[in-house]
C-alpha cells in the first residue's frame, strides 16, 4: 500500500498528532483545516508540507485516505457521516455521537460504506492500564466483579475560560457525564465487558455557580455506576472536578489492579493471602514496562495514549488490525454519557444502553435527538446541570 494520506480537521487538539505521524512509517499529515488561522500557521511548522484547506470540503477534495476529527465534541458525527459517503476512513475525537439519533445514524454509516471507523480514546493506552489488560486477560485476577474510573480534569478558572473560547462553546454546555470516554473507555477495554444499564447522579458547586462567566455547567462531577454483559458493576465519572489526579480500579474474585490517584503512572497489583500466585508477592506496586514502541510512545502525550491512538489506527488501514474502539464501543460510551445525563435530571433512573450493533435496540432511539449542546441561536433541549439542592 501506498503511503496513507491523512486530513486533519480542528487544529487545537489535532495539532498534537501532527509529530506522532511525522514518527510513523507509511502515514503522511497530507492535508489540514481549521478556522482559526494562528493553529494552521502552528501546524504548518511541524508539518510545512501539508496542504491547507478552507474547509471540510476541500479537505475531502484534497486526495486524502483518511480523516482525523479533531473538532467540536458535539460535531463528530455529523462530519464522520460526510466523510464516510466520500470513501473516507474516520478516526473521531471522543465523543462519537452527542444524541442517541446522531448514535444509530454514524452506526449506519459505517455499516452502508464499509468504511473503517475507530474513536480515538487514548486513557487506556498507558503503560500501567495496558499492564492491567494484561493481568486481566491472563486471568491473574479471576472473573472480574468491579471496575471504577475517575477522570478528573481540574484547573484555575482562568484555564477553565481559556478552553471554552465564546458563550456557545461544547465545553460551556457539557453535562458532567458527558465527556466519559476517560473514565469508561479503560474499564472496558481491560475487562473487554460492556455496560447494559446506567443510573447516575450529579453533585453542584456553588464555586463553580460563582464563577461569573458563561460557562452554564454548575456541577462538580457525576457518578455513574452500569451492570455489564459480563455481570460487572462499573462505577465512573465523567470528566469530574474533585482536584486530585485520574484513578483507575480493576477487582476479580481472586485480586485486582489500581493505577493514578496516589500511584501515578505506577500500578498496584494485590491479591488475597489464599490466592497470591506461588513467588509472588500478595501486593505489588511497579512502573511497568510497554509492551511494544515504547521509545515512540514515552514522547507523546496522555501517557503514550496518544501514540497507540494514531498506531492503531494506521494499523487498521493499513494491514486490517481492527481496534478496539470500534464504532460499537464509541457509541455505547456516547449512549451511556446520553443516558446517564437524563438519569442525573430523573433522581438516578435506571436507562437501558442499547447494543448498536441490534437494529432493534438502535429502532428505540433513532429519532431521540434532545441535547443539551446550544444550536447557533442557543438554543438547547435539555439543562446541562443539575438543580441545586
Ligand atoms: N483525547 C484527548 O485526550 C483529548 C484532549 C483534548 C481534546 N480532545 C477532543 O478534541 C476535540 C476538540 O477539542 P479541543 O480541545 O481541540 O477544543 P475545541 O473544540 O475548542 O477546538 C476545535 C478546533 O476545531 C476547529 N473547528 C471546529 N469546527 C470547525 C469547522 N467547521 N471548520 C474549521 N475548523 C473548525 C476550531 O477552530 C478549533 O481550533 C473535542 O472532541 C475534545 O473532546 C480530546
Amino acid at each position: 500500500m501506498n503511503e496513507i494520506k491523512l486530513g486533519i480537521f480542528g487544529l487545537w487538539r489535532g495539532g498534537s498528532f501532527l509529530h506522532i505521524i511525522n514518527s510513523l512509517e507509511g502515514a503522511a499529515v497530507h492535508a489540514v483545516c481549521d478556522k482559526n488561522g494562528d493553529k494552521v500557521a502552528e501546524a504548518l511548522q511541524t508539518c510545512p508540507d501539508a496542504k491547507v484547506c478552507a474547509d471540510f470540503d476541500e479537505l475531502l477534495d484534497s486526495g486524502i485516505d483518511a480523516v482525523l476529527l479533531c473538532n467540536y465534541f458535539h460535531q463528530h458525527a455529523s462530519y464522520a457521516i460526510r466523510a464516510m459517503k466520500r470513501g473516507i476512513h474516520v478516526f473521531s475525537e471522543c465523543t462519537a455521537g452527542a444524541t442517541m439519533k446522531e448514535c444509530v445514524e454514524l452506526c449506519e454509516a459505517v455499516e452502508e460504506t464499509g468504511c473503517k471507523y475507530m474513536l480515538a480514546e487514548n486513557y487506556p493506552f498507558s503503560a500501567a492500564l495496558l499492564e492491567a489488560k494484561r493481568l486481566t486477560d491472563e486471568g491473574s485476577f479471576g472473573r472480574i466483579l468491579y471496575a471504577e474510573g475517575e477522570y478528573n480534569h481540574t484547573g484555575p478558572r482562568e484555564m477553565l475560560a481559556g478552553l471554552t473560547p465564546f458563550p456557545y462553546h461544547w465545553r460551556a454546555w457539557l453535562p458532567r457525564t458527558y465527556y466519559v470516554t476517560h473514565s469508561l473507555g479503560p474499564l472496558m477495554h481491560i475487562t473487554g465487558q460492556m455496560p447494559v444499564q446506567v443510573s447516575a447522579f450529579a453533585v453542584h458547586s456553588d464555586v463553580l455557580e460563582e464563577y461569573d462567566d458563561f460557562r452554564h455547567n454548575y456541577d462538580a462531577f457525576a457518578m455513574m455506576s452500569c451492570m455489564t454483559d459480563g455481570g460487572a458493576l462499573f462505577r465512573f465519572t465523567g470528566c469530574a472536578h474533585m482536584g486530585s489526579p485520574s484513578g483507575y480500579r480493576v477487582v476479580g474474585e481472586n485480586g485486582s489492579a489500581e493505577t493514578g490517584r496516589t500511584l501515578g503512572g505506577n500500578l498496584n497489583v494485590t491479591y488475597h493471602t489464599w490466592t497470591t500466585p506461588e513467588g509472588k508477592p500478595s501486593s505489588e506496586t511497579y512502573a511497568p514496562d510497554w509492551p511494544a514502541n515504547g521509545d515512540l510512545a514515552e514522547k507523546a502525550g496522555h501517557g503514550g495514549g496518544d501514540f497507540w491512538t494514531v498506531y492503531n489506527f494506521v494499523e487498521y488501514i493499513r494491514n486490517g488490525v481492527v481496534p478496539f474502539f470500534d464504532v460499537y464501543r464509541g457509541c455505547c460510551m456516547s449512549a451511556v454519557a446520553i443516558l446517564g445525563w437524563r438519569s442525573c435530571l430523573e433522581n438516578g433512573r435506571v436507562y437501558a444502553i442499547p447494543d448498536f450493533r441490534d437494529k432493534a435496540q438502535r429502532d428505540a432511539w433513532r429519532h431521540d435527538d434532545l441535547t443539551p449542546f446550544p444550536d447557533e441561536n442557543g438554543k438547547v433541549t435539555l439543562p446541562c446541570a443539575v438543580p441545586k439542592k
